[in-house]
């Protein structure tokens, strides 16, 4: 089955430009790994793809954590067991690879789900917060 690329929409935006534009870049990087796992045959591109999701991630993950610990977010412990929660996953989806059919729709369950859970809800928990600031 086809997935559809994910638009960014404005109601993505948790009011700070630069969590933005990481979360903007993370979206990207989601739609070009599924992009390459829609082939029925995904080229090694996208292993390097995914690596490069994983840095981008801990980069963002590092920059959130540090954000809304100076602002004081009281919910910082829960951002922080689901950063490491995910990290943890993605580690082991790189592990299984992607040479059958059940890692690659593992991997992409994965990735929109994380998409979903990690922007839309983990994080729009905070935005209030970051108005208020
Ligand atoms: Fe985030």
């Amino acid at each position: 089955m086809k997935h559809k690329k994910i638009e960014w929409e404005d109601n993505y935006s948790v009011g700070n430009v630069e969590l933005d534009r990481q979360h903007q870049h993370i979206l990207q990087l989601i739609n070009e790994i599924v992009e390459l796992l829609n082939q029925t045959e995904p080229s090694k591109e996208v292993m390097s793809r995914l690596m490069r999701l994983y840095e981008v991630a801990q980069q963002h993950f590092y920059f959130e954590e540090i954000y809304l610990s100076r602002s004081d977010y009281s919910d910082l412990k829960s951002q922080q067991k689901s950063h490491s929660a995910y990290t943890d996953h993605v580690l082991q989806l790189m592990s299984d690879g992607v040479s059958n059919a059940e890692n690659r729709n593992a991997l992409i369950s994965f990735l929109l789900e994380w998409w979903n859970n990690h922007i839309l809800i983990e994080d729009m928990a905070y935005k209030g917060h970051l108005e208020q600031v």
